[in-house]
């Protein structure tokens, strides 16, 4: 087995302190076990997988590496958190997909799942082009956060009301480059 990497024990983001809380291996197993079941579940489909831009890129870019089966990828970019710690409601479509998406299989990739207002979106949106069949993925879901509630196929890791950062996920753009995953330190949930 391989250490895990050295990351840093704390780190500090517009005076808030966030700790280690989902190390890189965890990750990488958990990442694995999506990918086989994907391939075996999607196997003799030609999916289309859509990285939701910006916080799925690294998950997105470690998940398809171990996708077997013939596939295609594209990316979307939605704006809905500002420089804020909580969802906006407001989701806006930033960049549209580039492929094709009637008659196909997609796949939505998503970092994390907090109220669902994204996922609602995403289903809408993609729902109008007429694909074969959606599908979502995603690294983390916040259940406690729900507001609107969508069927999640593949989930990573289900973690409490509290904000999380690294792995592609960030706070104000910062942490999305660290390995790990930091979540807020101290007892307060997630605050404005
Ligand atoms: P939702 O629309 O509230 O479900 O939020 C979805 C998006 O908000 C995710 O794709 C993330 O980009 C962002 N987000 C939600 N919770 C967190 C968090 O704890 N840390 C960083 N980004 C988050
Ligand atoms: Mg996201």
């Amino acid at each position: 087995m391989t250490p895990d990497v050295d990351i840093p024990q704390e780190i500090e983001i517009r005076g808030d302190r966030f700790v280690p809380f989902i190390e890189v291996q965890r990750i990488q197993e958990r990442t694995t076990e999506i990918a086989e079941r994907i391939n075996r579940d999607m196997d003799g489909e030609t999916p289309i997988f859509i990285c939701v831009l910006n916080g799925a890129f690294m998950f997105f870019a470690d998940l398809v590496r171990q996708i077997t089966i013939d596939c295609e990828v594209d990316f979307l970019k939605l704006s809905s958190y500002g420089e804020k710690k909580i969802s906006s409601g407001n989701v806006q479509l930033v960049k549209d997909l580039n492929c094709e998406v009637e008659g196909r299989n997609i796949v939505i990739v998503e970092d994390i799942v907090d109220t669902g207002f994204s996922i609602d979106f995403m289903k809408k949106w993609i729902g109008k082009k007429n694909p074969a069949s959606l599908k979502i993925v995603t690294l983390l879901h916040k259940p406690s956060s729900t507001k609107i509630s969508h069927t999640l196929d593949y989930v990573g890791f289900e973690i409490p009301t509290k904000f999380v950062v690294g792995y592609g996920l960030d706070y104000a753009q910062k942490a999305r480059n660290l390995p790990a995953i930091y979540i807020l330190d101290g007892n307060h949930d997630t605050e404005q």
